[in-house]
């Protein structure tokens, strides 16, 4: 195994040799005679752990400290301070300013060994420890999104007429979210509450849901619970409670003329508003058992009539400005 390496400063020769005769069997050691030497060293090379003297002239230990953690790459670096015995105050002030340990001096040879290595100890095990957090909190976003995924392809094994509906709404919605400058987790969730948007189509007889031809209206007032049913299976996911907003919101209009609720303005989750001009696009563009697929322009034009009515005209001038990129063409295709 590598040795660790410590940073040891301090102005007086006798000290940096009694450390030096102690430490050095066991790590890698770097001294400095003063606080700027040892700011130096640091840029060169990053050790496991400084010790750091308190008093020093010129720059001090408090000052030598201070400049050290101003690197954003440094505060992980543990600091022990090397006190003058009996002065508590300085030690309360150095564990304030963050410091992991100090030792007092005159130093006792088993003293220091023994605090070191606790240090370093306890580093590695907190480091250890993130690293399994953040492995864990991986996996558990992998299992969401494939858990979503799992449920996408249960409906449209149902429904496949709209196959590859959902993943385009949330591809639509993804690109749409980025340009309006939401920031990357809310662009997430964007993504995983469109693909599921009309999961509460699960819920609606497939006579209704495959009928060729117009629908009754007491129909289509069943073919509007979709919203709702998915609402109610996807709230049981209560930790990402931000689910069923696309659900529930995908059929509002900005006018206040849609569905469920009934909702207008900005009363519509800006989630909700979003996914319902994606979720337009999608159905405009594409073939349904009752009309051919729209062209894309003629598509565009049809959006655009619906401006302030239909859609947010926030949301729906991002949308165009982005289909006029072309950035949307590729998830056309999935
Ligand atoms: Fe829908």
């Amino acid at each position: 195994m590598n040795k660790h390496t410590i940073l040891v400063v301090d102005d007086n020769r006798t000290n940096l040799q009694i450390v030096r005769d102690v430490l050095e069997k066991n790590y890698t050691l770097l001294l400095a005679n003063s606080g700027e030497r040892a700011l130096k060293f640091i840029q060169k090379r990053k050790p496991d752990l400084i010790l750091l003297d308190l008093m020093m002239p010129g720059m001090d230990g408090k000052e030598t400290f201070r400049e050290i953690r101003k690197e954003p790459e440094n505060t992980g670096i543990p600091v022990i301070f090397l006190t003058a015995n009996q002065d508590e105050e300085a030690e309360v002030e150095c564990l304030a300013l963050g410091a992991s340990d100090f030792i007092t001096k005159p130093i006792v040879p088993q003293i220091l060994e023994r605090r070191i290595s606790n240090t370093i100890a306890l580093e590695e095990l907190q480091k250890h420890l993130q690293q399994k957090i953040d492995e864990k909190t991986q996996e558990i976003k992998t299992l969401a999104l494939q858990s979503i995924y799992a449920i996408v392809h249960t409906l449209e094994a149902k429904d496949d007429v709209t196959r590859g509906h959902s993943v385009r709404v949330a591809g639509f919605s993804r690109a749409l979210a980025v340009e309006m400058g939401l920031d990357d987790t809310k662009v997430e969730q964007v993504y995983q509450t469109a693909l599921l948007h009309d999961v509460g189509k699960i819920g609606i007889p497939d006579a209704i849901l495959k009928k060729k031809g117009q629908l009754t209206e007491e129909e289509f007032t069943i073919i509007k619970q979709h919203t709702t049913i998915g609402a109610d299976i996807l709230s049981t996911i209560s930790t990402m409670d931000f689910l069923q907003q696309g659900a529930r919101y995908h059929h509002e209009r900005y006018d206040g003329r849609g569905y469920p609720m009934g909702l207008s303005g900005e009363q519509i989750p800006l989630i909700g508003r979003i996914i319902a001009v994606a979720d337009v696009y999608d159905a405009l563009i594409s073939e349904r058992q009752y009309k051919n697929a729209m062209e894309k322009y003629s598509a565009r034009d049809q959006l655009l009539k619906n401006s302030g009515s239909q859609f947010d005209p926030e949301v729906l001038r991002c949308f165009i400005r982005l289909l006029d990129s072309g950035v949307l063409d590729e998830i056309e295709k999935l």
